[in-house]
């Protein structure tokens, strides 16, 4: 939703912005274009092979980009370690890239088989692995309801328990797999989707980060700042908006949520789900 990231944050020349979830850096390349490589940016991720490509992807602007490899839940923390005075806006694109799909060493996808991982930062304590072959399988059916709103996920992690009993589930194709053989595909959706967006959302603690980076945000906000937020799924949205909602220091742009055009959702099929919302620091 590049079109849309451009004219809600509303990039100027001079102006300090953070990409929040730089990934490849993809967006941050397009502000910087947008403003002839005249405003700042910091680039935030998470994942410290996110922060390589987009520091190649960006080279040409590095006079302009500070590169921070960190979660966004650190945000104000990052801006005063870098004495980065007056944001104007935030970029929060959440969840993972198309790279990090295919990157099968990262073990987020199950179209390329790989070791199940799906942690943004590789150093930190708990896997994909971790959770399938060795938590409880209340555990297992708590994180599987919760984070992947699974009606089954009491049957789904029985299933998991069951497999593993024979032998450990190593890769994101046996973990698919196994899915697949209990689960209907519901339309294009493939069976195992909401497992592992379950799993990933667990492992990264992503919601808690999310509420922890939305408030973050609006401290370093500058009055007239704006925080764009893209997410994929419910669980993150419903969080946006309560935020948004919420502070009495924020305005919406926005009641409804913005959602790619059909054009868009034709030539990148990854934003078929993605929702916008927009806010600004009140005066
Ligand atoms: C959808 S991708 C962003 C793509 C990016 N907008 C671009 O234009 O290339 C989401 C990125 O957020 C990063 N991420 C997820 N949680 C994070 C967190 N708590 N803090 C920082 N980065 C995070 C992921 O590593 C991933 O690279």
């Amino acid at each position: 939703m590049v079109k849309q990231v451009l004219e809600y944050l509303n990039p100027q020349e001079g102006g300090m912005y953070i990409d929040a979830t730089c990934g490849s850096g993809h967006h941050a390349r397009a502000i910087l274009e947008y403003t002839d490589g005249k405003a700042k940016i910091i680039c935030i991720d998470k994942d410290p092979r996110a922060i390589l490509r987009a520091k190649k992807y960006l080279e040409q602007f590095s006079d302009s980009v500070i590169f921070v490899n960190d979660g966004f839940e650190n945000i104000e923390q990052i801006v005063k370690r870098i004495n980065a005075e007056r944001i104007s806006g935030i970029l929060f694109d959440l969840g993972f890239s198309s790279e990090q799909i295919s990157d099968s060493e990262a073990g987020f996808g199950f179209r390329q088989d790989g070791m199940l991982d799906m942690r943004f930062n590789p150093e930190s304590p708990v896997s994909a692995y971790d959770v399938v072959n060795s938590y409880p399988e209340y555990e297992i059916k708590r994180i599987l309801f919760e984070y992947g709103e699974m009606k089954d996920a009491e049957k789904i992690a029985h299933l998991i328990c069951e497999e593993r009993k024979k032998r450990p589930i190593r890769t994101t194709r046996q973990l698919a797999d196994l899915i697949a053989s209990c689960r209907k595909k519901r339309g294009n959706i493939h069976p195992a989707t909401q497992v592992f967006q379950a799993i990933r959302i667990y492992v990264n603690n992503e919601l808690e980060n999310l509420k922890s980076g939305l408030n973050g945000a609006l401290k370093v906000l500058m009055p007239g700042g704006r925080i764009v937020v893209i997410s994929y799924h419910s669980l993150e949205d419903r969080i946006v908006k309560k935020f948004m909602k919420s502070s009495n220091k924020l305005r919406m742009l926005f009641k409804k949520v913005i959602v790619p055009d059909q054009m868009e959702k034709v030539i990148n099929p990854c934003a078929r789900s993605a929702k916008m919302r927009v806010a600004e620091v009140i005066n």
